[in-house]
């Protein structure tokens, strides 16, 4: 608030968005999420200013950089990242990944991977007899530790003595802040209070050991959550077959990478697809999950939905839940009414053509 001559004047809010398109269709699909957040936070009283960064494939074979600490030093000075997609085919894999994807998680300490499974009315699923009542529920996923830190090393590469160890790293602090998100979450999403963890404790007796103990220490102090146990092996089988029991499944970071894929297929996929690196006290990244998609480039074929639901899931995580509900009501009139298949290519509409029915049932509902 601002004093103006004698007046208590109300300023609006204003957020600061890094914008990061990258490579292939990140920048189609970046442009229909900027839209669809124009048109909402007119409506609901907020500004947006969004700040463009050239980071990516292309700029890396340009330049010979991935991020390098001015550009992190700017960014963590926003309030949010908006991420379209990183990956390049002319790259080596690991290179971009590690060099921006995962040091943006790392150095921001982005802890939570928050992947929403929601299966729209109108959306197809490949599961026989389930529909939007059976698939609804979300992965929080740990996204700082396990195999993820780069712990390990080779020795004699190359030579028949070759030996390759990958360590997964779990810390007590990295479990415990993981777990207790889902478990917050659960209660805020107040659906069917259920937190399963997700785990292997037949076999990584160590890591999961840890994961088992921190779960239900934490899970007694939600009386009202019931708790449940998966491996993933089963986790998978379950997803398939019975993804109703599910509400908010919590995961190390590698099998929520993995499981986090399959939720994707089930919900109608990669175009439907969103998901968010979150860091509760700090600078969090909302992204379409489905990568860069070199094949389809400028050619405005793939879907934006789901970089327009990575949107809904930054002003909602931003504290805008109006203009939130207002995206998503949105997003589910296109998916019922107007898109019948959301495959890229498939869908009937191009992919600015999808960001316009998106913002036009957005002014039609205000
Ligand atoms: C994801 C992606 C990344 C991951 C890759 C691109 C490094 O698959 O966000 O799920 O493995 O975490
Ligand atoms: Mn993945």
């Amino acid at each position: 608030m601002m004093k103006v001559g004698g007046y208590v004047e109300v300023m609006s809010k204003s957020y600061d968005i890094a914008v990061i398109p990258g490579d292939g269709t990140g920048p189609e699909v970046v442009t229909e999420g900027i839209k669809v957040l124009k048109s909402v936070s007119g409506r609901c009283d907020f500004n947006l200013k969004f700040t463009y960064y050239d980071v990516g494939g292309e700029h890396y074979i340009k330049t010979g950089e991935t991020l390098s600490d001015e550009t992190i030093k700017s960014i963590i000075k926003q309030d949010a990242i908006y991420l379209g997609a990183i990956g390049h085919p002319d790259i080596k894999p690991g290179i971009l990944e590690k060099g921006i994807l995962l040091k943006l998680r790392f150095e921001l300490d982005q802890y939570i991977n928050f992947r929403p499974v929601k299966l729209y009315e109108g959306v197809d699923t490949p599961l026989k007899d389930k529909g939007p009542e059976e698939i609804d529920f979300v992965v929080v996923r740990e996204n700082t530790e396990g195999l993820y830190t780069g712990a390990g090393g080779c020795l004699k590469r190359g030579t028949v003595d070759e030996v390759a160890v990958q360590e997964s790293i779990n810390t007590r602090k990295g479990v415990e802040r993981c777990v207790r998100y889902a478990f917050e979450h659960c209660k805020r999403r107040n659906k069917k209070k259920k937190v399963t963890l997700c785990g292997k404790t037949n076999v990584l007796t160590f890591a999961f050991d840890l994961w088992e103990r921190v779960f239900y220490e934490v899970a007694r102090e939600y009386p009202d959550i019931e708790t449940d146990y998966a491996h993933v092996d089963a986790t998978c089988m379950w997803m398939v077959k019975n993804p109703e029991w599910f509400d908010v499944i919590v995961t190390d970071n590698m099998f929520g990478d993995i499981i986090t894929d399959l939720g994707a297929m089930i919900q109608g996929g990669m175009g439907i697809a969103a998901g968010a690196n979150i860091n509760p006290e700090g600078v969090s990244m909302f992204e379409p999950i489905g990568g860069s998609a070199p094949k389809y480039t400028g050619m405005q074929t793939i879907n934006p939905i789901a970089a327009i639901s990575a949107a809904q899931i930054m002003i909602e995580t931003l504290g805008e839940s109006r203009a939130a509900s207002m995206i998503e009501t949105a997003v589910i009139k296109v998916l019922r009414e107007d898109i019948k298949d959301v495959s890229a290519g498939k869908m009937g509409y191009s992919t600015s053509e999808v960001g316009d029915l998106v913002v036009a049932h957005i002014e039609k509902n205000d």
